[in-house]
């Protein structure tokens, strides 16, 4: 595994992280696979696991804190959360950026993950005016108390990475690049340039484009299908043009995929998201792999043809 150096603090990263989300943190996904997936992250030389007080019901949190519970190595991983989004009534997503809510929602990631500092700390989604004296206050506070370490904004809106960059306030940034979104590497690269460590979600695009994708053997298939219709119905589109990607010897489609993120040095971290510990050790062994350089090439042309 690659390591990759923070700019806001001394310490490196693994390049590969694993996101703890989606059909991962489903309470219908075995709880036992889904800690041998974390431990075998961990072996695979993975520090980074990023995670969210909202996902799936509050559940992520909890079952990452269980799988990192007795592991020796917990206070050297960089574990990731996220505050302003609430569970509510009947599952009900709330935005809750208050000075309260935040407070209250560190603290219940604390306890459930088993830490007593979270090392990186995100907005959730944000909007323009949760850019305010209260939140960069509460932030402060928080990192002044040692309760938690670099604070980040994860959002997909161009608007909202210009506020965050423009406050001055936050070290980090979560967005997403992918196959699919090519051109968002430049933008990254000039973000990072500029000294903010950037996160990168989806760096999969969910699959989209992978010939496995289009299996429906399992119930996280179905899973993985109805997330695509509800929010990438475009994508799934225009993954069709990728299709080449499942014809390279030697190399999967996601394995491509990734590849193609990791290409970009400025990013410190591409974060994937995996229920499977075949899938996971293909996707480590891409770290420090060279890809074809005329099939990166040909991701770029597609999408931007
Ligand atoms: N997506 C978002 O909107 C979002 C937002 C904020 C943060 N994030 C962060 O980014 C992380 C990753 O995003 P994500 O989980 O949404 O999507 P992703 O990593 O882009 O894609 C996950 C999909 O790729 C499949 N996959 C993984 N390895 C594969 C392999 N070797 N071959 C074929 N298919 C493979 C997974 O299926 P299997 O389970 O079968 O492996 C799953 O369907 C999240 O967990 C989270 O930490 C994402």
């Amino acid at each position: 595994m690659k390591y990759r150096s923070l700019h806001n603090a001394d310490a490196r990263l693994s390049e590969i992280g694993l996101g703890c989300a989606s059909y991962w943190a489903k309470k219908i996904f075995s709880e036992r696979t889904a800690q041998r997936i974390v431990h075998y992250a961990v072996a695979c030389g993975i520090t980074v696991f990023d995670t969210g007080s909202s996902y799936a019901n509050g559940h992520a949190e909890q079952r990452l804190g269980r799988a990192l519970r007795g592991l020796a190595n917990r206070d050297d991983l960089w574990i990731s959360s996220k505050v302003g989004t609430r569970v509510g009534a009947w599952g009900r997503l709330y935005k809750d950026f208050s000075e309260r809510g935040i407070r209250h929602s560190v603290h219940n990631s604390l306890r459930a993950l088993g830490l007593s500092r979270l090392p990186v700390l995100f907005l959730h989604g944000p909007n323009p005016e949760d850019f305010n004296d209260t939140t960069f206050g509460v932030l402060e506070d928080l990192q002044r108390e040692g309760l938690v370490g670099l604070v980040g904004v994860n959002t997909f809106d161009d608007e909202i990475i210009r506020l965050t960059v423009a406050s001055g306030r936050f070290q980090c940034l979560m967005t997403d690049f992918n196959v699919l979104k090519p051109d968002r590497g430049r933008l990254i690269s000039e973000l990072a340039n500029g000294g903010l460590d950037v996160f990168v979600a989806a760096a999969l695009a969910g699959g989209l484009y992978s010939r496995s994708f289009y299996r429906l053997y399992l119930p996280k298939h179905a899973w993985y299908w109805a997330r695509a219709l509800a929010r990438q119905r475009p994508q799934l589109k225009q993954a069709r043009g990728l299709h080449f990607l499942n014809q390279v010897p030697g190399w999967s489609a996601a394995q491509l995929a990734l590849a193609f993120v990791l290409e970009n040095p400025d990013p410190v971290c591409a974060l994937i998201g995996t229920t499977s510990e075949t899938h996971l050790s293909e996707l480590a062994a891409v770290s420090g792999k060279k890809a074809p350089p005329e099939i990166m090439q040909k991701i770029q042309a597609a999408n931007t043809a």
